[in-house]
């Protein structure tokens, strides 16, 4: 569904990423790891078309990221690191901004299940300026799904949440897999690491260090000594 070949991008001296190659197939749910700044929104903004790799090519369900940014853009869904609402309007009013700006054709009632979905039936004529930071996230993904996406690229989507709206969200990827979506998630938690996702990559000095299922990761990183595997794994 997502493959990606030999992709390089720099921001002056900074290059964040060097060849990266990586396919992820049909309904997996992969999880994008790496320290502050190894270029996981880098890698991200690219499949979402946003960013412009300098080298190399990004497929998605097919199309090309850089030739076909529309046809991309209705096949994906996006989830940006840092939460992007009207904070002035309520939940129904930046639902159906969203709904206008993705030209689709949702009705009211399809838009209210969404918001059911992530558990926000009940803010649905609340400002959002009043939601909670787990509230808004979770707008901010049912926004990102209105056109009915194959993929959804998520970044960050359960950082500085409380725990509820955290399993919420871990429980509605687990239902869009479900569905057959593929979801690229990125995360810091050690409970997703684990628990969340079908396979694992480890973005680190511009490249994948390692791309595998949890078992293999652990596997590979547990010492004799029974270190922490994931410790090991992202140093
Ligand atoms: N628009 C930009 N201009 C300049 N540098 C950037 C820009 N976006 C990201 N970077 C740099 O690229 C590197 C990777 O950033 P990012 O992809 O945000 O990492 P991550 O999401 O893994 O924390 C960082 O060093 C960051 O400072
Ligand atoms: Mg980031």
């Amino acid at each position: 569904m997502i493959e990606i070949q030999n992709v390089s991008k720099s921001y002056g001296k900074k290059q964040p990423l060097n060849r990266v190659s990586l396919t992820i197939p049909e309904g997996e749910v992969f999880g994008l790891l790496g320290p502050n700044g190894a270029g996981k929104s880098t890698l991200l903004s690219i499949l979402a078309t946003i960013s412009v790799q300098d080298q190399g090519t990004a497929q998605i369900g097919g199309l090309d990221s850089k030739k076909q940014k529309k046809q991309v853009r209705r096949k994906i869904g996006y989830v940006p690191q840092d939460v992007a609402l009207w904070e002035q309007n309520t939940v129904k009013e930046n639902m159906t901004i969203f709904g206008r700006l993705s030209k689709s054709k949702a009705t009211k009632d399809e838009l209210k299940k969404l918001c059911s979905d992530v558990k926000l039936e009940d803010q649905w004529n609340e400002k959002v300026s009043s939601l909670s930071g787990g509230m808004k996230r979770k707008l901010n993904i049912a926004a990102a799904l209105i056109h009915d996406p194959d993929i959804l690229l998520m970044d960050e989507p359960t950082v500085g949440i409380d725990l509820q709206s955290k399993l919420e969200i871990n429980q509605l990827v687990k239902r869009l897999a479900q569905d057959g979506k593929t979801i690229v998630y990125t995360t810091h938690d050690l409970n997703e690491i684990v628990t969340l996702f079908d396979r694992i990559g480890v973005l680190k000095n511009g490249a994948f260090s390692f791309v595998g299922t949890a078992s293999e990761a652990e596997e590979r990183y547990s010492s004799d000594k029974g270190s922490d595997w994931v410790y090991a794994m992202l140093q």
